[in-house]
């Protein structure tokens, strides 16, 4: 079984909205029911974990998840402080039966079905995958008083998106190590990382971006836009 979890409890200080950006109204309907709409669509997608502040939770129930008709939600699972926390709590929440873990920011409305299973598909020869895109600018590394300290290599630099991809007693176990070893990351496949398991990194798409900042609702409309265009 193949069980999706969805961290939808942030706060989004980024974005600096009244409303949390995960359900800002993004070409009609709120940005959680695009990312719910196409895990509902994916083939390879049995369930649906949503993880939702509790004052947001209602909301998810009936507002989003009844109103649009999905049928893959197995739960619904109170989000932590941290990223890490909130998918650590869902972790709790998953059907005995689960083989397969895919975790994906509510945040990234635009990631399509065939992306999903892409990723799935892919996944099956690896404790962890992650979908990514080589970088386009230069990076540099400078200090805290703002000078360079030096320049990355940048063929070798990838920006990490989700989908990612888990046997589930892996994603558990990096988990339950980083509990342990007060370990922190931006992402899960960083635990995994940390456990010395390999990770195995896709082309991800353009299209995927992360609402984080303003701007990225303009980009996120046009990209709707432009995929409604082309139909
Ligand atoms: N998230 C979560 N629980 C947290 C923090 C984040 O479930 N305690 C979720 C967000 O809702 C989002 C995803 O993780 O869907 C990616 O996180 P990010 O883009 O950093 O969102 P926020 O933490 O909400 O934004 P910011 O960092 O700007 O506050
Ligand atoms: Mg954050």
């Amino acid at each position: 079984m193949n069980v999706t979890i969805i961290p939808a409890a942030g706060r989004g200080k980024r974005m600096a909205s009244p409303t949390s950006k995960q359900f800002l109204i993004l070409a009609g309907k709120p940005v959680l029911a695009h990312t719910l709409a196409a895990f509902e669509e994916a083939k390879l997608v049995d369930s649906v974990i949503v993880v939702g502040k509790a004052k947001d939770i209602e909301f998810c129930k009936n507002r989003i998840v009844k109103k649009f008709g999905f049928k893959k939600i197995i739960g619904y699972v109170i989000g932590g402080r941290r990223r890490q926390d909130s998918v650590a709590n869902a972790l709790m929440a998953l059907p005995p039966e689960t083989k397969t873990v895919i975790v994906h920011d509510a945040a990234r409305p635009l990631v399509t079905p065939e992306l999903i299973d892409k990723a799935i598909k892919e996944a099956k020869h690896w404790p962890a995958l992650t979908v990514g895109l080589p970088v386009k600018n230069t990076i540099k590394r400078i200090t805290t008083d703002e000078l360079v300290e030096y320049t990355l290599d940048r063929p070798r630099l990838w920006t990490i998106q989700t989908p990612q991809v888990f046997k589930a007693d892996v994603l558990m176990h990096a988990h339950r190590v980083a509990k342990t070893d007060k370990l922190w990351g931006t992402d899960d496949t960083m635990l995994v990382e940390k456990t010395g398991k390999p990770v195995r990194v896709i082309l991800g798409s353009e299209e995927n971006i992360k609402i984080t900042t303003p701007i990225d609702m303009l980009i996120a409309e046009a990209i709707i836009a432009k995929r409604k265009k082309g139909k």
